[in-house]
């Protein structure tokens, strides 16, 4: 298969944990024939750095005409001051989803079994977790009006949903319902926001169409609960755009780190792939930072074009380096291992490489006797 990915590093940590992401794809295309060309482009804090724009009309116009997006994160702490809030990193990536249409960001959460004591929660609620979020990504409060009066001292941010807008997503996390567990929760606060009453009416009306699918409703603040007590319980969790973000940020500690999760946001015509954590501007640099993620989004990136044995096959050599607590220190603090000895050891573990030399890397010898 031939694919053009578009590679958007980002900041912070962004470029280092994409660079082990492209290694693990290079590997599969080496070992099962395909062709992935990478072609980079700036976004976030480093494109304003470089171009004045968080998001450079060149970088649009590549992700618009490719077929598939690896983002690493976006964020610059001295950016987030700045009284130029059009122009920070963080509204780069808002444009930039509302370009692509990526209208549904999906976020698995399924804990590695080698990791279940690294969750800060009790191995009883982690063991056996398995949910998926659809969280709604291009409109509601994210993109709704923002005002300030002159003074500074009233402002507001408009939260406003469509039906066509929760029609598109509720499609979408039906469909996975269908074929995971049957079971849809609707996280919303129909109790108080009347564009959480649409919610329930549009996905209820809809959901007559998946008669095999149960569909249930939550509170956001029940379900903030009930995600770290009870989260076994949850299959198919749908829900708008600042909830998602808020409640998968705090489901990513059921799997022991943020680090280890990735996501695929979906649009119509566009597809990007990108870890769940943030541009961690403190980690920059220091060969730190969870791997994992990115590695993961690839993964995801393999199973939307159906190369699933590809797919499985990333997902093992993760699975692997755990196994031999070859992992960054947030799921090891005791871990001689960095962000380029993980990446290196799982792209030799699809090489089907025993002497890990395949990279040349410096570093390459501390996986040696690890593997073997
Ligand atoms: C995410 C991030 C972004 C979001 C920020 C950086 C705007 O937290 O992708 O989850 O809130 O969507
Ligand atoms: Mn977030």
């Amino acid at each position: 298969m031939n694919l053009k990915i578009a590679v958007l590093s980002g900041d912070g940590i962004g470029p280092e944990v994409i660079l082990q992401a492209k290694k693990a794809l290079y590997a599969v295309g080496v070992v099962y024939e395909h062709d992935f060309i990478f072609e980079d482009a700036l976004i976030g804090a480093v494109a304003i750095d470089k171009t004045g724009s968080a998001l450079p009309e060149q970088t649009l116009n590549l992700c618009l005409n490719t077929d598939a997006v690896l983002l690493g994160a976006i964020g610059d702490p001295k950016y987030d001051s700045e009284s130029d809030t059009k122009n920070s990193p963080e509204q780069g990536l808002l444009k930039f989803r509302k370009e692509l249409g990526l209208f549904a960001n999906i976020r698995p959460l399924k804990p590695f079994k080698g990791l279940l004591d690294v969750s800060p929660l009790k191995r009883e609620i982690v063991e056996g977790v398995d949910f998926v979020i659809f969280r709604e990504l291009t409109a509601g409060i994210y993109f709704g009006e923002k005002k300030l009066n002159e003074e500074g001292t009233i402002a507001s941010d408009l939260c406003e949903y469509t039906e066509d807008e929760i029609t598109k997503i509720t499609h979408l996390a039906f469909q996975s319902a269908q074929k995971r567990r049957k079971k849809l929760t609707l996280v919303d606060m129909a109790n108080v926001l009347e564009t959480s009453r649409l919610w329930r009416k549009v996905v209820k009306a809809i959901s007559v169409q998946y008669p095999e699918v149960s569909l249930d409703f939550l509170f956001a603040d029940n379900a903030a609960k009930q995600i770290i007590s009870n989260p076994k319980q949850f299959d198919v969790v749908l829900t708008g755009n600042l909830f998602g973000d808020i409640l998968s940020d705090e489901a990513s500690v059921i799997t022991g780190s943020i680090g280890v999760l990735a996501s695929t946001s979906l649009g119509e015509n566009n597809v990007l792939f990108e870890p769940i954590h943030g541009s961690y501007p403190h980690a920059k640099g220091r060969n730190i930072a969870n791997p994992f993620g990115s590695i993961l989004s690839a993964a995801m990136l393999l199973e939307h074009f159906g190369l699933f044995e590809e797919a499985k096959k990333v997902y093992e050599g993760v699975e692997k380096a755990i196994e031999f607590n070859v992992v960054t220190i947030d799921l090891n603090p005791d871990s001689k291992f960095g962000t380029n000895e993980v990446g290196e050891f799982v792209s030799n573990f699809i090489l089907n490489k025993d002497d890990l030399m395949y990279f040349n890397n410096d570093n390459v010898h501390l996986g040696q006797s690890t593997i073997v």
